[in-house]
């Protein structure tokens, strides 16, 4: 069910007009034996492929990793600010531009790709039915976004604790777990070929670490305090008992047209 209590566009725009990258700065420090989520999503791009879009590219974390001599990857995203820092960080081609009308022709891109866009940019139908255009008839949608599992006991039991904190937990536009995709890609023409998950971990060691994590979730409706005192309580932790894991689980998914 969309979420109905918060102005998404408003919160969106501010988010990241305030903290361009932090997202890419907590994703990529979220690790699983030697790589991050953004290097997952990349394995999942053919190497042939010479025409790449990537949705809701925020700092360029994605069209960074892709890049390969002979193939162009356009990061595109709604957020001036979000796309001035990817052009700092070296992304590029970047187009300011909504995911839901994207300026490609019918057929012309052989991947799009997403990092956590597909439960933020809404509604998804529009989103997909776009992606399905532009892509060319085998062409290959990518994806990852935030999953509630795997979690082991001990992560059950710390995101309680921060839970309690923050007295909710974060949110995104779109339900945080995507269901029904596979029927939902099909309506658009897309057959899923893979739903895939993992368990990445960000390390807080140090306060900075802790008010990085916290700001890099979408909390519209959590008061500065309780921010605040979910910092502190990873702090003590991590003070106590030395450095705290926090599980980042997250979803890959694969469709072809
Ligand atoms: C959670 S961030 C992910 C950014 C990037 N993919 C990453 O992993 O660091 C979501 C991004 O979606 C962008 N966004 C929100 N609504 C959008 C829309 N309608 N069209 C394009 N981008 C949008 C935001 O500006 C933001 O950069």
């Amino acid at each position: 069910m969309p979420d109905r209590e918060v102005d998404w566009p408003a919160y969106l725009a501010r988010f990241h007009a305030e903290r361009p990258g932090v997202v890419e700065d907590v994703l990529s420090r979220s690790l699983r034996s030697d790589h991050n989520p953004y290097r997952w999503l990349a394995r999942a791009v053919s190497a042939d492929a010479a025409t790449v879009v990537d949705l809701a590219s925020g700092s360029g974390p994605v069209a960074r990793e892709l890049a390969l001599p002979g193939r162009t990857v356009v990061g595109l995203d709604l957020s001036a600010a979000e796309l001035g820092l990817a052009r700092r960080r070296g992304a590029g081609p970047l187009v300011r531009a909504d995911a839901r009308t994207l300026p490609f022709r019918d057929g012309s891109v052989d991947v799009v790709t997403s990092a956590l866009g597909l439960v933020v940019v809404q509604p998804l139908a529009a989103v997909l039915s776009e992606v399905a255009r532009v892509l060319r008839p085998g062409g290959v949608l990518a994806a990852i976004a935030p999953a509630v599992r795997p979690l082991a006991a001990s992560d059950l039991r710390r995101l309680g604790q921060l839970n309690a904190r923050l007295r909710g937990w974060p949110r995104f536009p779109g339900p945080v777990e995507l269901t029904g995709f596979r029927r939902t890609l099909a309506e658009h023409g897309l057959q899923a070929v893979e739903d895939k998950r993992e368990r990445y971990r960000y390390t807080v060691a140090t306060p900075d670490d802790a008010w990085l994590l916290l700001s890099a979730l979408y909390l519209p409706l959590t008061p500065q305090s309780r921010v605040a005192a979910a910092v502190d309580h990873l702090c003590d932790v991590a003070e106590r008992r030395g450095p705290v894991e926090i599980a980042i689980p997250v979803r890959r998914l694969v469709a072809i047209k």
